[in-house]
Order: C-alpha cells, then sequence, then structure tokens
C-alpha cells in the first residue's frame, strides 16, 4: 500500500504520536459523556460520602450499580481517571477478588461537584448544561454553518428552527436546565468574589444594585446578605421571574434589558455580555447608563465575564487559556462569545463611558467595573 501525503516526510514515532493525539482530539466527546455519566450516576458525591476514597465495589453499592455491570464501571472510571476527574488514591486488598483493587478519590475538579446533599449540587448542574444534548448537537453542522452565509447567523438556530432563549422559554426543561446550570455557576463565583479581598470591594460602597439577566436571583440574594447595605433587585426575562422563588430576599422585575433598566448605583451583567453581538452589547450599556447615576455619586456596571488572553503571563496559563478558547467556541454555537480586553473597550466607549477596571480574580474570569 502506497503512503500518501505527509507520512513519508515525518518519522514512524512522530506518525504514532500523532495518531494517540487524533485519537485524544478526536474522542474528547467520550471524555465529555464519561463525565456526564459520572455526575448522573452519583459518582463524586459516592466518593465524597465514602470518606474521600472508594474502590470500584464500593461504588457500585453504594450506587446501587446491577452487578454485570462492575466491568463497565471499570472502564468508565479509567477513562475519568487518565483524564484527571478523578484520582487512584491508592491500592487496597480486596479479598473477594484476590487481589488488590484501586481506591479512587476527587481531585480539584471532581470535588466541586460534590453537592451539600440539600440545597446545592456543586457544579454538577453547571456541567450538565454544558453537555445538554440540546446544547451539543447543533455543533455537528458548524462546518455547514461555517460555509454559508445565509443561513441563521448561530448554528444552534440553525439546528434547532429558533435561538436558545426562544426555545427556553417554550420548553420548561430547557429553561430549568439553564436556570439550575447558572445558580451553580454563581454560587461559585459568589463563593470566589466573598473570598478574595479585591473582589469583595468591588461591592463594599455600593447602595443599591439591579442584578440584570440576573436568573433566579442566586448572585443578588448572596451579595444582598453579604452586605445588608446594598439594597439588590433582579431584572429578568418575565417566563425567568415566573419561576423565582418569592421569599422577600430580593426584588424582581419582570422586562427586557433592551427596553429598560430599573435605576440602581450599580447594574451587575454576569455571565450576560458574552450571550451577544458587540452592537446588541451596546444597546445594553445604553440603557445600564440611563440606569445609573453619575461616576463620582458612585455609578458604576459591574460585569463578570472573560477578558480573553488576560490569563497569558501568569502560571498555569495553558490550562486558562485552553479553558477560555472552548467557552468562547462553546458560545459560538448561540451567537455568543469571549471577549478580548480591546473589544470590550470599544464597546464600552461606544455606550458612551468614560473608562474602566479590570479585576481578574475569578480565576479564567474577571470583574470588570465600568465607569460612567
Ligand atoms: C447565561 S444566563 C445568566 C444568568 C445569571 N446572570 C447568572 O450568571 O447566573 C443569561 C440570563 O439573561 C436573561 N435574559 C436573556 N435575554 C434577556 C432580556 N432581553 N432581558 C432580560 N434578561 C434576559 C436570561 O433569561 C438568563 O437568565
Amino acid at each position: 500500500m502506497a503512503l500518501t501525503g505527509d507520512y513519508k516526510l515525518i518519522s514512524t514515532e512522530d506518525m504514532l504520536q500523532g495518531h494517540a493525539e487524533l485519537c485524544i482530539h478526536a474522542y474528547g466527546f467520550v471524555k465529555s459523556m464519561a463525565l456526564k455519566c459520572a455526575i448522573e450516576l452519583g459518582i463524586p458525591g459516592a466518593i465524597h460520602g465514602n470518606g474521600g476514597g472508594a474502590s470500584l465495589g464500593e461504588l457500585a453499592t453504594i450506587i446501587a450499580l446491577p452487578l454485570s455491570r462492575l466491568p463497565r464501571l471499570r472502564r468508565l472510571m479509567r477513562v475519568l481517571t487518565v483524564s484527571g476527574v478523578f484520582s487512584v488514591e491508592h491500592q487496597q486488598p480486596d479479598d473477594s477478588v484476590g487481589c488488590a483493587v484501586a481506591v479512587y478519590g476527587l481531585t480539584s475538579a471532581s470535588r466541586l461537584l460534590v453537592g451539600d446533599g440539600e440545597t446545592s449540587s456543586g457544579l454538577s448542574s453547571l456541567v450538565s448544561l454544558m453537555v445538554d444534548p440540546n446544547l451539543t448537537a447543533p455543533f455537528s453542522g458548524m462546518s455547514a454553518w461555517f460555509m454559508d452565509d445565509e443561513q441563521p447567523r448561530s448554528f444552534f438556530e440553525m439546528h434547532h428552527g429558533e435561538d436558545m432563549w426562544d426555545m427556553a422559554a417554550r420548553e420548561a426543561a430547557l429553561s430549568r436546565t439553564i436556570g439550575d446550570g447558572m445558580t451553580d455557576d454563581s454560587r461559585f463565583v459568589v463563593e470566589v468574589i466573598l473570598r478574595e479581598g479585591r473582589a469583595r470591594d468591588v461591592f463594599s460602597g455600593v447602595r443599591s444594585m439591579v442584578d440584570v439577566g440576573g436568573g433566579t436571583g442566586t448572585i443578588a440574594k448572596a451579595i444582598a446578605a453579604a452586605f445588608p447595605h446594598v439594597e439588590c433587585s433582579v431584572l429578568d426575562l418575565p417566563h425567568v421571574v415566573a419561576e423565582a422563588p418569592a421569599d422577600g430576599e430580593v426584588r424582581f422585575i419582570a422586562g427586557d434589558m433592551f427596553d429598560h433598566i430599573p435605576p440602581a448605583d450599580a447594574v451587575l451583567l454576569k455571565s450576560v455580555m458574552h450571550d451577544w453581538r458587540d452592537d446588541e452589547c451596546v444597546k445594553i450599556l445604553r440603557r445600564c447608563k440611563e440606569a445609573i447615576p453619575t461616576r463620582e455619586a458612585g455609578g458604576k456596571v459591574i460585569i463578570i465575564n472573560m477578558v480573553v488572553g488576560s490569563e497569558k503571563s501568569k502560571g498555569n496559563s495553558t490550562k486558562k487559556e485552553e479553558a477560555q478558547a472552548l467557552y468562547d467556541l462553546f458560545l459560538m454555537a448561540f451567537e455568543g462569545g469571549e471577549r478580548e480586553e480591546h473589544e470590550w473597550e470599544k464597546i464600552f466607549l461606544e455606550a458612551g463611558f468614560s473608562g474602566y477596571n479590570i479585576i481578574p480574580a475569578l480565576g479564567i474570569r474577571s470583574i470588570i467595573e465600568v465607569y460612567p
């Protein structure tokens, strides 16, 4: 058989290394689905509940797995340990099989998937949102969308025939999946904000805040609890506000951020701007500017999103850069995207703001204070 293309130009070692790398890239979806499966089976919680370590047999008992599936569970755990989701803590003797067996543990990633058993699922619902079939299926059509600019503006819309917000308004299950995922994310972000002094400082002088696109109010409630001097409200679409628990902790307002934003010292936009095109962000920011007082009187917009490239010079930057690039392409399915600093600056100026300050205190994300 004749070798074609560049095969003959590279060494056998490079060919075989390249083949392994291609398998890893092409089977990236297997990793995502293995992670989804582990969450659905409750494996992170099972390991945590077993004192932080569990053998295959112990896991099978805790999650009530049919015995016939046990050998397959080993293969699932192999993928999840080589990819760093779980670890092999140590080997322990197991009389039932007559040899030592692996005891699986949690890593810094899977520790975040353990909830409190009551109100919080850790980041499990967020990961479930990221791998939801409604969101992943449109990626199969990405190349067709790239090559045909007569197609709808996003490949989500090309696949589903409507954009994600219209679909979520129609399908309660999708709306819940988005809401639960974003609630996890908000809890996580608030936890980091409250731990990090320079992030806490952003809220210290604020007397009133409206969380625009604030979902069911997780961040607003946490900010109101941590900073009792801040009067918090949430603006979101009517079908989202209708689902919000009316417990009186914060005020909910049903509305459209493109039409009107209620007045406050500060407007918070967390994980909102990356869903919209530049011209749409300019419109949202103009509504924000109408809602807040002057900079001298304490007016500001607080954006929580990525500033792509801001992590380049720091340690462990490769993982952060990869996470930022993946997030950005994921958002392209919905016509969204992450921005570099010069892209942010352009929309701030166009919306009539005078300055901004980036606080890179949230890992792959930053807090951006934008001043009128
Ligand atoms: C990605 S979610 C972010 C939710 C929340 N800020 C968080 O980080 O947990 C985007 C939110 O924007 C809301 N949204 C979308 N279009 C909107 C509009 N025109 N006016 C107000 N809210 C809107 C959605 O309903 C959703 O709650």
